[in-house]
């Protein structure tokens, strides 16, 4: 909790500050790290801050409409929450406190296949709109189970992560030996199965996991297997190259997520922003292209919206919020996120979303 004396957090990365002085060191690495070196994880800020926006003026605007349209569904803002792993690490309430903040703000939420919640109790919680992120495990009768309880329970998208065939090296992890706390384990599988991240070993106990349980040979048959399996659209999740999307449209992708996984997978991947323009050409208007990895402000979601995306991704952003707060620091999160974006909107001389063009991004898309 923030406490009456201590004024709340005013930006997103003041909400990192304060999540990193409260939560166990174990933890915020967890959140936190990147891949090896942690290059990606820094380059994904590194590109948008060095993104310039060249604002129009006078343009009318007064209150922008900061609401866009995606898969059929009005969202307030083009953000979406990602799916991240393991929310009770964070807070108690965890993956459900996301749902309420997320259902109260009417935003997406993606709930991961690694929740600390079950997918069944984020709804009764509550929660609002809603996609599932997908894992697929070696097992695949598991799998498909996941995504029939998922589509029962009212998701309304799967989305596929492709970039993890196997984890990627975060060495905080290695080095604090990760492991889950006593009494908690992915909540989608039986606990025998999430037991496996649990016991102390050389390693982090998630990239133990991953060796043992998820598949590290997908192809792109797996998208059309995965797409045979439920009626719910598939979203790929995690591609940075424009040959990719294009695979991805044609094996009936309903769209693609340009993402390294907030640096966590591959290090060295490009940053996402900067690729986001290939894949948007690439793809050429067939499916929505979304993005993530290294937005935290108002402005970064102008940046990717001007050069193309859908919408955005945030996750460690929602996760910092969470262990501030619990369900209102999410809250003050997505509120922020949005304050933000209403005032670049604003000051760029956009008044709708649809007006937010390539124009403003000098060198990238305009002049
Ligand atoms: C899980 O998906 C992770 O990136 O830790």
């Amino acid at each position: 909790m923030t406490t009456p004396s201590e004024p709340p957090p005013v930006s997103i990365a003041e909400y990192g500050r304060l999540a990193a002085a409260r939560l166990p060191v174990m933890t915020y690495d967890y959140f936190a790290s990147g891949a090896d070196d942690e290059v990606t994880l820094r380059r994904n800020r590194e590109a948008f801050e060095r993104l310039a926006l060249r604002p129009r003026v006078l343009r009318g605007v007064g209150v922008p409409d900061t609401s866009v349209e995606v898969f059929g569904r009005r969202h307030p803002l083009p953000l979406i929450v990602a799916p991240t792993a393991f929310a009770r690490l964070a807070h108690p309430d965890g993956e459900i406190a996301v749902a309420r903040a997320c259902a109260a703000a009417g935003v997406t939420q993606t709930l991961s296949t690694l929740s600390t919640y079950s997918l069944e109790a984020v709804v009764e919680a509550g929660g609002g709109p809603r996609w599932f992120q997908v894992y697929v495990f070696r097992d695949r009768a598991l799998t498909r189970s996941l995504v029939e309880r998922a589509e029962a329970a009212g998701y309304e998208s799967l989305v596929l992560t492709v970039d993890a065939p196997v984890l990627g090296s975060r060495e905080r992890d290695v080095r604090n030996r990760f492991v889950l706390p006593e009494g908690m384990y992915p909540a989608n599988l039986v606990p025998e199965e999430g037991q496996e991240v649990r016991p102390a070993g050389e390693e982090s106990g998630l990239a133990r996991y991953f060796t043992s349980r998820i598949d590290p040979a997908l192809t792109w048959d797996d998208v059309d297997w995965l797409r045979s399996v439920s009626r719910l659209p598939v979203l790929v999740k995690g591609v940075v190259r424009g040959d990719d999307a294009r695979l991805a449209v044609s094996h009936g992708a309903a769209g693609i997520i340009v993402s390294n996984h907030g640096g966590r997978q591959l290090d060295s991947a490009p940053a996402t922003i900067d690729v986001l323009r290939e894949v948007v050409e690439a793809v050429a208007g067939r499916v929505p292209v979304l993005l993530d990895g290294g937005v935290r402000r108002g402005t970064d979601i102008v940046k990717a919206v001007a050069l193309g995306a859908a919408a955005v991704l945030i996750g460690r952003p929602v996760l910092w919020g969470l262990a501030v707060d619990g369900e209102a620091g999410v809250a003050r999160v997505l509120a922020l996120l949005h304050e933000e974006f209403a005032r670049a909107m604003a000051l760029c001389g956009c008044g709708s979303v649809a007006g937010i063009g390539a124009d403003l991004v000098p060198g990238q898309g305009g002049g």
